[in-house]
């Protein structure tokens, strides 16, 4: 028995550490590189949308559910709730793909009703969720793009809906609000944006590990506790939104653009 046991205990241990040591390699270890050699707008990126294998190694459902404390569904369906239920004849534009599975979601619910576009600034990210796409025959009416999102080439009020699930909590600062005026500015009056994001936890528990998690592996993510510009915007134009989930460990951000001049949020 103690011959099976033993091999066995190491092999899960080895897993145990294994995981999260190259979870943080292809995270924060990527960001101290790239800070030293990367190209100033995507030093920010991490290894893991940025190669191939890495990929492939961390498409993994449970990755996705696993950081978000298995909340992933639930905080899908508040993120694509609006755009879903209003989708005949609209146009919606998803901010950043990653491994495209929000994305899939998204264009099962606007196949063949909507127009879905997809932009993420890399090459590799977009081509991944655009095989996906095809990969679950729903590919078809989706358009992709690959670019920075602080400055996107459509023109002022082009979507209905705009939709970003868990970009901003990678972005460096001033990125988070370039980024976020840019989903705004790129709305129809009437349109709609929603966001999924983190937030700080309301238990001291939470926030410690919160605290433990963004310093180990997320160095941009504990900004999303204080950062809130749809604060500073006009409540005359824009009708906010915000609910929390999960003791306050995440929120959902919906902003209603009421006006017809183009409102720039004062960041
Ligand atoms: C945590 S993921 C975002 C999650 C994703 N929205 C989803 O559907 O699950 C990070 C993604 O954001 C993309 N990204 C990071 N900075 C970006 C930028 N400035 N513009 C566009 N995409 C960006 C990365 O390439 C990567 O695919």
């Amino acid at each position: 028995m103690t011959e099976f046991l033993t091999p066995l205990l190491a092999a899960l241990t080895a897993t145990f550490l294994a995981v999260p040591l190259v979870f943080f390699i292809a995270t924060r270890a990527s960001l101290v590189v790239y800070s030293m050699a990367g190209q100033p707008g995507n030093r920010h990126i991490y290894w893991i949308y940025r190669s191939p294998l890495l990929i492939w190694l961390f498409d993994r459902q449970f990755i996705s559910s696993l950081i978000l404390l298995f909340q992933y569904h639930r905080l899908v369906r508040l993120v694509l709730g609006p755009a879903c239920a209003d989708k005949q004849g609209k146009r919606i534009l998803q901010v950043s793909c990653v491994f495209g599975d929000f994305t899939r979601r998204l264009a099962a619910c606007y196949h063949r009703i909507g127009q879905v576009f997809v932009f993420d600034i890399m090459a590799s990210e977009v081509r991944h969720a655009s095989r996906k796409l095809a990969a679950h025959r729903v590919r078809e009416g989706c358009a992709f793009f690959q670019g920075d999102a602080a400055a996107m080439p459509f023109p002022a009020g082009t979507f209905d809906y705009v939709v970003n699930f868990f970009l901003f909590h990678e972005l460096p600062g001033a990125m988070k609000d370039r980024v976020f005026a840019e989903c705004l500015r790129v709305l129809k009056p009437g349109g709609v944006f929603v966001y999924g994001e983190f937030h700080k936890p309301e238990s001291s528990l939470a926030t410690l590990w919160g605290n433990l998690y963004f310093w180990i592996f997320e160095p941009y993510a504990r900004e999303m506790w204080t950062w809130y510009p749809a604060a500073h915007l006009d409540p005359a134009i824009w009708r906010v939104e915000r609910r929390t989930v999960l003791g306050g460990y995440f929120q959902v951000v919906r902003l209603e653009r009421m006006g017809e001049t183009l409102p720039m949020p004062a960041l």
